[in-house]
């Protein structure tokens, strides 16, 4: 099969077209034939070594922990999909080194999710990452109430997008932090408060309007963050998604930041799905680029200023 490839950690000019063997599937895998792979930071951190000491790889990678696809076939024990369902998932599988930039992937079917003929295979790759983080981050680590406020950074990104629709939807008030150029985007997307966390005295801005936070949804570490001191009170609750995160980072007011590290879930897939599909969550994508051009998708996401999703299509529809 066509793949993208890296031989060995360093830039994004080690990503190159290669042909690999069809990966083989466990019994309780799935094979899915690629349309879409969504891109995400995590694939250039392990594209440049970042986390080589974290998992172990084995060389040649195929990067992507996002898909949306076809299942090509399926393992003697899963049951719920068969060859030709559409579906879509974050890939966590037990070898990491097969990847979705590939024409196939293999994964386990409890962390796939079928694909909702109302949603496109690009919008569909698009959800996953993204969609997972949100929901674990504001619902089951913070616990986030439809009374309470959130403060949502890096809100205009991937994650932060679909973070700040999914906390409006559950009736939470929330307030954006992005750059200035994104704050007529991120209340579109609902957000009640839009604030730059690029200005030094953010927090008094917020601060105007709600004395405390309930909630911190921290898709950055750093002065975004760690300048909402002032606004924490004994009851927040600081998620972080950063794995570059500080001391500093880890205690912000006081308050003992919690790490989130999304797990894939295919049931809870199927319930973000349905949120698509009623139109309550819109992953926005910003580019869609062929498979080949899998080096200029991470030049673009390495940059940390894309609005929403990168993709890059395998295969035609
Ligand atoms: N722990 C996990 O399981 C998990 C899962 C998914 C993602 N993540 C991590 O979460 C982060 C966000 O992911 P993503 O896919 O949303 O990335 P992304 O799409 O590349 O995020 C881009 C956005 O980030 C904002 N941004 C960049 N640097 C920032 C900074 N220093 N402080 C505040 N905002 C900043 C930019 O905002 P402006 O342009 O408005 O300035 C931009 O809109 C990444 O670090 C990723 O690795 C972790």
């Amino acid at each position: 099969m066509k793949a993208i490839v890296i031989d060995d950690f360093g830039g994004p000019e080690r990503l190159h077209l290669a042909d690999r063997p069809t990966p083989p599937i466990a019994d309780d895998q799935v094979l899915v034939a690629v349309r879409v792979a969504g891109v995400n930071p995590i694939d250039w951190r392990i594209r440049n070594g970042q986390l080589k000491q974290f998992v172990p790889y084995e060389f040649p990678i195929i990067l992507g922990r996002e898909v949306s696809g076809v299942v090509a076939a399926v393992g003697a024990a899963v049951a719920g999909f068969q060859p030709g369902d559409a579906v879509f998932g974050f890939l966590q599988q037990r070898h990491m080194h097969w990847g979705s930039y590939a024409q196939f992937v293999p994964t386990e079917a409890a962390k796939l999710a079928h694909k909702p003929p109302e949603l496109g295979f690009e919008q569909a790759a698009a959800l996953p990452v993204a969609g997972h983080t949100a929901w674990q981050g504001l619902f089951e680590v913070a616990d986030l109430k439809p009374s309470e406020v959130v403060l949502i950074t890096g809100a205009a990104g991937g994650v932060g997008s679909i973070a700040v629709q999914m906390a409006h939807n559950a009736g939470a008030t929330v307030i954006a932090s992005a750059s200035a150029a994104n704050h007529d985007y991120v209340r579109q997307l609902g957000a009640d408060l839009a604030v730059d966390y690029h200005a030094p005295d953010f927090a008094a801005e917020v601060a105007k309007h709600f004395a405390q936070v309930d909630v911190i949804f921290a898709a950055f570490a750093g002065p975004s963050l760690q300048g909402c001191a002032p606004l924490v009170h004994a009851g927040t609750r600081i998620v972080l998604l950063s794995p570059e995160a500080t001391e500093a980072d880890m205690r912000v007011g006081g308050v003992a930041s919690r790490i989130l590290i999304a797990r894939a879930d295919g049931a809870q897939l199927e319930k973000i799905a349905a949120l698509a599909v009623q139109g309550r969550i819109r992953p926005h994508i910003a580019a869609v680029l062929p498979l080949e051009d899998a080096a200029r998708a991470h030049e673009m996401s390495a940059t940390q200023r894309t609005r929403g999703k990168i993709l890059l299509r395998v295969a035609a529809d």
